[in-house]
């Protein structure tokens, strides 16, 4: 059997970063080192000051990383790629495989020379065997693709092995995510060295994950399975915010019909949430790409089926804002519109892809003036964000201000706009409380739970409340003289 000594990670984002931390942690005999081109981030990632924000992360890295713990370090941070690689006796592939921007497939197709790219190096300065792990999420048979990059560029008498581990963990809860994982799939090709490859990386994660939650399968249904996750996670939400549409045509609660399913065992309660929209850099991306293979594969009405789980999301963000665009009397010009949260969702400071973007963008057309506040996503990042997307640049330095407190945000406002989850905009104060999860740890970090009866006092009237996240009990804002708008409720 092979025993992994040294990984090195290429690519320290949101699944390098947390994944290494936690496999180091775990494996105080394997030296783990994260390795990337953008400087910036690995001396973040040095410092305490990570470069992204993961309930709990920073304990794991500190107590793999800092010599001041009572182990020997074994997770390390450089930019030294090279020597990384030629060190190393396993590659977790963890760059980004966005969605192709140039040329065909463009706006579908998934990118995949960060990957090759990166695989190249390998190539290049690999002096010994290596076992290389798809930690990204890739288009099927993208193995092959790596397989013969290496091929061509590696000394001819090195063995490359192929494993595709796709990983599930979400932005928000990645630390518990990847502590306790419903599953570590590893797909392997079902040679001897593919299945001895496979067993290295599955002894990796048994040193914290129990043997009947490592599944190991085909190299190529590990791929395709990542991509079918997504669709399928996504497909749930578009399901959900499809039903709220009715919902609110009819008289019914989202809610308490997402609530009636869920007891299906069959179905099950989770991701069953309306909202003004899925967001993130996966869920978009994944399904386009999962139907743009349909496609090439001249399977028309696949790729329509899944396509429409993304058409059905664009739709349900737009039809939020006709709707802030009717209750203010169909025009939001000269108005003010406080925007609270940024992120994608609740406890990251990501914000690729996330429904604030579409939503601030529409309003600032329909010219109103935009006060946003998010608790941890910074001014740069959200005028970054709006920079790189919005069709009305111009307009939005002049129409857009970015506040330190709901407070201010909501200061001469005629509605408050709630886009993401945060808990200290919720008025259910007591559950959020109570809830012993992830929540908890935001609350504790933040403080803060709004007073809205001092939203009351700052703003215009009437006042009015779109909450995108069906988050706030809408009886008792209403006592305050709120007029509430909820996903999915008449
Ligand atoms: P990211 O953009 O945060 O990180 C990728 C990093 O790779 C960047 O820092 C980039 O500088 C670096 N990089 C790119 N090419 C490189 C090269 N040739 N050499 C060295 N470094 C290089 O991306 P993120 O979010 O971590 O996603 C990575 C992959 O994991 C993607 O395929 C994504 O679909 C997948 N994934 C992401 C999840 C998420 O929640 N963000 C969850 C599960 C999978």
């Amino acid at each position: 059997p092979i025993k992994i000594r040294k990984i090195c990670c290429i690519g320290a984002g949101y699944v390098g970063g947390p994944t290494s931390a936690v496999i180091a942690s775990k494996n105080p005999e394997i030296q783990v080192t994260v390795v990337d081109y953008n400087r910036e981030r690995i001396e973040a990632w040095q410092t305490d000051n990570l470069p992204i924000y993961e309930p709990g992360l920073l304990d794991v890295v500190q107590a793999a990383r800092d010599a001041k713990s009572k182990r020997t370090p074994n997770l390390f941070f450089s930019t030294d790629v090279d020597r990384c690689i030629a060190e190393a006796d396993l590659i977790l592939l963890s760059v980004n495989t966005p969605t192709k921007s140039l040329g065909r497939g463009a706006g579908h197709a998934s990118e995949l020379s960060f990957l090759e790219s990166a695989v190249r190096k390998i190539g290049e300065v690999a002096e010994s065997n290596k076992i290389i792990v798809e930690k990204s999420t890739v288009p099927c048979r993208a193995a092959d693709t790596l397989r013969d990059v290496l091929s061509a560029t590696a000394k001819p008498d090195l063995h490359f092995e192929i494993l595709s581990n796709p990983e599930f963990l979400a932005e928000g809860t990645a630390i518990p995510n990847l502590l306790n994982p419903d599953r570590i799939l590893i797909g392997s090709l079902k040679t001897p060295r593919g299945l001895q490859a496979a067993q290295a990386l599955a002894d990796v994660y048994g040193s914290w994950v129990d043997l009947d939650r490592i599944i190991t399968i085909n190299l190529y249904s590990s791929e395709l399975a990542k991509l079918a996750a997504n669709a399928l996670l996504a497909q749930r939400i578009s399901s959900v915010n499809a039903l709220s549409a009715m919902c609110e045509s009819v008289g019914a609660d989202i809610d308490e019909v997402s609530y009636a399913i869920g007891l299906d065992k069959r179905i099950g309660s989770r991701m069953l949430k309306a909202s003004v929209g899925f967001g993130g850099s996966c869920f978009r991306k994944d399904i386009l790409s999962l139907a743009y293979i349909a496609e090439s594969l001249h399977l028309f009405e696949v790729a329509d089926y899944w396509r429409s789980i993304v058409e059905i999301n664009e739709y349900q963000k737009d039809r939020f804002t006709r709707r802030i665009v009717r209750c203010l009397y169909n025009s939001l010009s000269g108005k003010t519109l406080a925007v609270w949260g940024f992120a994608y969702k609740k406890d990251t400071g990501d914000t690729r892809e996330t429904a604030a973007i579409s939503v601030v963008d529409n309003v600032l057309t329909e010219g109103a003036n935009v006060r946003i506040y998010d608790p941890l996503v910074k001014e740069t990042q959200i005028r970054q964000e709006l920079k790189s997307t919005t069709s009305r640049l111009d307009c939005a330095e002049k129409q857009l201000v970015v506040c330190e407190s709901a407070y201010e945000a909501c200061t001469g406002a005629d509605a408050v706009i709630i886009l993401t989850e945060w808990d200290e905009f919720s008025n259910r104060g007591e559950v959020a409380r109570r809830d012993s999860g992830h929540g908890k740890k935001t609350e504790e970090r933040t403080g803060r739970k709004v007073d809205w009866a001092r939203v009351a006092e700052v703003m215009r009237r009437p006042m009015f409340v779109f909450d995108g996240r069906n988050i706030v009990d809408a009886g008792a804002l209403e006592e305050l003289g709120f007029r509430v708008e909820c996903i999915g409720k008449a």
